[in-house]
This record gives C-alpha cells, sequence and structure tokens, in this order.
C-alpha cells in the first residue's frame, strides 16, 4: 500500500510497514526533532508536511493513512481532558482529510486508557465517525511483549477499511496466552524509578512501557532491579531496539535537541513490530470467525477488542491482546550495550516515595536498593569532586 503517515514521530508505523512491504509517500510531523530522525532516515520520502492542520488533502496515490495521534490529553499523565483536548483533538484532522477523500484504509494508534477515560468516550466519537465515513472498522488492544521483546507495551490499534475485513486484518492472529516469562537464576524486574507511590509499571523480564513524559516531567529511561545485584538504567540504543528500531535510529534528533530527547522520541513511537505485524497481515489479511460476539453497550468501559461491519458496534470477545507468543531470552542476556548503574539521587528519590506509599513491594527488593544506594554514595560524590577540581 502507498501510505501516508500523519503524527509520524520518527517514523515506527512507516519503518515497521516497510519491512512488510508497503511505501511510504508522505510525512507529517511538527516537532524538529522528530522531523530529524525522519528526514535522516526516509531520505527518499517525496512529500514532507510540517503541521497537519496545514495539510489541504491526501494525495490520489495514497491508499493507507497511519496515524498515532498525541496521546497527551488521553494519558492518566496528560490531566484527562480526553478527546476534546487540545492536543488529541488533533485527530479531527485526519477526519477532515477523510471527508476530502475516503482513503480505503486507516489505521489510528493511541493509549489503552482511551477506553476507560469517560467511558470509553473518545473511542466510541472516533469509531462513530468512521461509522458515518462509512467505514468497516476493528479495535484491539495490542501488547507489544507479545512479539518477542522484552518491553510490555499495550496500545489501542484500530483499522477501517472500505475495501477489507478489518477483522481479518487485527483478529486473525490471537493467543490465548502471554509468551513465557524467561527463567533466570538472577531475576531481572523492569520498575519506574520515577514513580513509588502509586505503582511501579513492574514488569519480569522486561521493562515496563517505554514513555514520552513521566510524572516528574521529564522523559526518563525505566529502571531495571537485578535480584542480589543491583538497580541499572538500560542505554538508549538498547530502548530504541526494543521498539524495533536499529540502535541509534534516533541519533540525528542530536543535531537539534539534547540527547536525553532521545527518550521521548522512543517513548512515544509506535512498535515497528507490531506494524510490521500490521503491514503483514494488510498484505494478506486471515480470517476471523466471530463466534459469541455481543452487542457494544454504551455507557460502559469498552471491551478490549471491537468491531462494525455497518450492522452496529460488536465485541470481539475472544479476542486478547496477545496477537503473538514470540518467546524471548532473559533480559539482561538481551541487552547489547552495557546499562548504567541507577544513579545514588535516583534511588534515594524512589526508596523516599517508596516509604510513602502502600504498595506492596517483592521480597529482597527494596533492600537491594537501600544496598545499591549505599555503593553509589560514595563514587557519585567522588565522581563530583573530580570533576570540580
Ligand atoms: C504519539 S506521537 C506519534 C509517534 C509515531 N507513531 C512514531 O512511531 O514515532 C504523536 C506525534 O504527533 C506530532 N504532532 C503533534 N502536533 C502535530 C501537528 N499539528 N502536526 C503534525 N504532527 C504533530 C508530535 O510531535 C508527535 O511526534
Amino acid at each position: 500500500m502507498r501510505t501516508a503517515g500523519l503524527f509520524a514521530g520518527i517514523g515506527g508505523f512507516e519503518i515497521g510497514l516497510a519491512r512488510a512491504g508497503h511505501e511510504t509517500e508522505l510525512l507529517c510531523e511538527i516537532e524538529p526533532a522528530a522531523k530529524a530522525v525522519l528526514e535522516a532516515r526516509f531520505p527518499a520520502v517525496p512529500s514532507y508536511v510540517n503541521d497537519v492542520t496545514t495539510l489541504a488533502r491526501i494525495p490520489r496515490t495514497i491508499d493507507l493513512i497511519v496515524a498515532g495521534f498525541p496521546c497527551i490529553n488521553l494519558s492518566l499523565a496528560g490531566g484527562k481532558a480526553g478527546i476534546e483536548g487540545k492536543q488529541s483533538s488533533l485527530v479531527q484532522h485526519v477526519f477532515r482529510l477523510l471527508e476530502g477523500r475516503r482513503v480505503p484504509n486507516v489505521v489510528i494508534e493511541n493509549v489503552p486508557f482511551m477506553l476507560h477515560l469517560d467511558k470509553g468516550e473518545g473511542l466510541r466519537v472516533i469509531l462513530r465517525t468512521l461509522e458515518r465515513l462509512k467505514y468497516r472498522w476493528a479495535y484491539r488492544v495490542v501488547d507489544a511483549l507479545g512479539f518477542g521483546r522484552p518491553q510490555r507495551r499495550e496500545r489501542v490499534f484500530i483499522v477501517a477499511s472500505r475495501e477489507l475485513d478489518p477483522r481479518d486484518v487485527l483478529f486473525a492472529d490471537n493467543f490465548g496466552q502471554p509468551p513465557p516469562t524467561p527463567l533466570t537464576k538472577k531475576r531481572a524486574s523492569g520498575f519506574y524509578w520515577t514513580e513509588g507511590i502509586r505503582g511501579l509499571g513492574w514488569a519480569q523480564e522486561a521493562v515496563p512501557t517505554l514513555k514520552g513524559g513521566s510524572t516528574i516531567g521529564i522523559p526518563s529511561p525505566p529502571a531495571i532491579w537485578v535480584a542480589g545485584v543491583g538497580a541499572f538504567t538500560p542505554d538508549i540504543r538498547d530502548a530504541e531496539r526494543m521498539q524495533g528500531f536499529d540502535p541509534d535510529w534516533t541519533k540525528p534528533a542530536e543535531t537539534v535537541a539534547r540527547s536525553g530527547h532521545r527518550w521521548k522520541l522512543v517513548g512515544n513511537a509506535v512498535s515497528t513490530l507490531v506494524a510490521t505485524w500490521l503491514g503483514r497481515r494488510l498484505a494478506s489479511p486471515g480470517r476471523y470467525e466471530p463466534a459469541l460476539d455481543l452487542p457494544l453497550v454504551e455507557g460502559r468501559t469498552l471491551p478490549i477488542a471491537g468491531w462494525s461491519t455497518g450492522h452496529g458496534a460488536h465485541a470481539a470477545v475472544s479476542i486478547t491482546k496477545w496477537a503473538a507468543q514470540v518467546a524471548r531470552p532473559p533480559l539482561m542476556k538481551w541487552l547489547e550495550f552495557p546499562p548504567r548503574k541507577l544513579s545514588f539521587k535516583a534511588t534515594r528519590g524512589f526508596l523516599e516515595r517508596s516509604m510513602r506509599s502502600r504498595l506492596r513491594f517483592e521480597d529482597g527488593f527494596l533492600d537491594d536498593l537501600r544496598r545499591h544506594e549505599d555503593s553509589m554514595r560514595e563514587p557519585e560524590v567522588a565522581t563530583k569532586r573530580a570533576s570540580a577540581s
């Protein structure tokens, strides 16, 4: 398919789709650092647009629009303004463009909090609009962890089409169980050192979802606790690999932004592995057999998968978030670049928050972190002294 990538970020959809044989003809992205990555990684794309609000129409040649629109107003951290929020309402421009030209296929991606916020009203607005524009649609929460990389990452994917049955794209691959958690002597667990009060984002032999922001404002890497050893943060190049990019994919961003900004770009991106899977299924749909699918109920939190072929919206009751079930190696073995030790300051901040929280922690976790804090105290003071002198 010939594709237009709106809100293209660093091109997660586009590189993933390219691996499935599709071609990007238009890229639309407003942020300078993301644009620097796109221009370096997709030099042959004929058409670049800065701001989606200025894009007048979609070219005739395009048969697929992909759009991971800004999720800031839809996420827990973003103030919950919902689909009407200034950032997230940019999705309305996708519909404006579809009013102008009914592009045959559309894929939209966003955070799964959309299913819960205001009883799923944001997602319902999108689905109703697609229906009015005479698209068949299916949506599904997919966890990228199923694709064999050590990152938990749930996202909602909506596939809308005027030529395919979107259920045969989105539901054809379905597993009842998550991929197996690798067994190791020294267990590694991912968590957010920036959290500690309400949750940790705990993940076994994986990291929690890489994010474009954090509760302390700046985008930051997750931490990894290795039982009996200490706490670390992965290298940005391994974070890029977790999302299915080549290492240093976002390096060109450093021409216009600080290197730490790359965490935001990677955290905002779509998993390229999920994009490739979608691309393959768009090119070669499977078969979905609806069994007991019941009508979707208004005014209730939405189920993790649903569909409509024009005769009412249904819940896809047998569909799970596992579209793949690929086994992965233990997290620390999977990393290619040396992780850094979690800093004294980060460890201390986390431990302080954990004291005030009511969370339950795994046996040995806090003791290990206290030991880690002690071991980091002296070297950091020494390093500061050395750099000052
Ligand atoms: C959730 S990210 C999408 C990431 C992308 N799917 C990827 O794989 O990297 C949303 C993107 O929309 C961009 N954006 C925000 N406002 C925009 C606008 N008015 N026009 C074009 N892009 C915009 C942001 O800069 C951000 O990169």
